[in-house]
C-alpha cells in the first residue's frame, strides 16, 4: 500500500478521473476526501464518499469559490489535523470558436481551472507547511497545457497557466519538501469527452490521433497519481506526467 493513512484530497471526485482517482487512493491505504462541486443529496454525498473507504468523506464546494476552498481546509484539518496530498482535478472544458466566446464563458473557465488550482494549492501548501514534513500536490491538467486545440482557447489557456503555476511552485514549495507535478491526459473516455465518445465519426478521428489507438481509462491516470502521491516520488517535482498513448508526439508530427 503506497499511500498508508495519508489524508488526499481530490477535487471534483464524483466522476471520470477524479473519481479514479479516490479509488486507488482508497486501496491504496489513504484517507480520502472527496470533493464534488455539487450534490442534491448530502447523505448520499457522504454514503459514496464511503464506498471510497470508511474513513472517507465527501466534501461539498466550489474550488473557484475562495470561501468555499477556506470551509473545506477547515473541515479536513478539523476532521483529520493534517493533509498530505492535494490533487487538483475539478475543471470544465468549453468548446466554443474563439470569436463566439463570451467574457462570462471565458471567465468562469479560467475561474475554475485556473483560479481553482491556485485558491486549493495555496490552502493544502499552508496547512503543510504548518504541520511539516512535506506534501504533495498533483494537478490534472491536460496535454493541452502544451499543444494547441483549436475551438478550445479558454481551455487551453486555462491548462497553459497550471502548467506555468507548477513550474513555478515546484521550486517555490522545494524548501518545504512540497512536490508539485502535473499529470496530462490526453482523451480518456470519461463524461468530458461524452460528446466524441457518442460520435462514432468523431471517436474514429479521435482514435486516429492517438499512436496507442485507443482511448485511455481513467484508472490509467489514477496509477500515475498513485505514485505521484507516494513517498517513492520524493525526489520528483516540477513536471509534467503525460497519460495520452503517445498522442503529444503524434500532433507533433505535423
Ligand atoms: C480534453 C479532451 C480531449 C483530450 C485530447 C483533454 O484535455 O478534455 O476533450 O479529447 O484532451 O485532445
Amino acid at each position: 500500500m503506497k499511500l498508508q493513512d495519508k489524508v488526499a484530497l481530490v477535487t471534483g471526485a464524483n466522476s471520470g478521473i477524479g473519481k479514479a482517482i479516490a479509488t486507488r487512493f482508497a486501496a491504496e491505504g489513504a484517507r480520502v476526501v472527496v470533493n464534488y462541486h455539487s450534490h442534491e443529496d448530502d447523505q448520499q454525498a457522504a454514503a459514496e464518499a464511503r464506498s471510497f473507504g470508511d474513513e472517507s468523506i465527501a466534501l461539498v464546494g466550489d474550488v473557484s469559490n475562495r470561501e468555499d476552498v477556506q470551509r473545506m481546509m477547515g473541515m479536513i484539518v478539523e476532521r483529520f489535523g493534517r493533509l498530505d496530498i492535494a490533487v487538483n482535478n475539478a475543471g470544465i472544458e468549453i468548446k466554443k470558436p474563439f470569436l463566439d466566446t463570451t467574457p462570462q464563458e471565458w471567465e468562469r473557465v479560467m475561474a475554475v481551472n485556473v483560479s481553482g488550482v491556485f485558491f486549493v494549492t495555496q490552502a493544502a501548501a499552508i496547512q503543510m507547511v504548518k504541520q511539516g514534513g512535506g506534501g504533495k500536490i498533483i494537478n490534472i491538467s491536460s496535454v493541452h497545457e502544451d499543444i494547441p486545440f483549436s475551438g478550445y482557447t479558454s481551455y487551453c489557456a486555462s491548462k497553459g497557466a497550471v502548467r506555468m503555476m507548477m513550474r513555478n511552485l515546484s521550486i517555490e514549495l522545494a524548501p518545504h519538501r512540497i512536490n508539485v507535478n502535473n499529470i496530462a491526459p490526453g482523451a480518456i473516455a470519461t463524461p468530458i469527452n461524452q460528446a466524441v465518445l457518442d460520435d462514432p465519426a468523431a471517436r474514429a478521428q479521435a482514435i486516429e490521433e492517438i499512436p496507442w489507438g485507443r482511448f485511455g481509462r481513467p484508472e490509467e491516470v489514477a496509477a500515475v497519481a498513485a505514485f505521484l502521491a507516494s513517498d517513492e516520488a520524493e525526489y520528483v517535482t516540477g513536471s509534467t506526467y503525460c497519460v495520452d498513448g503517445g498522442l503529444v508526439r503524434q500532433v507533433t508530427k505535423y
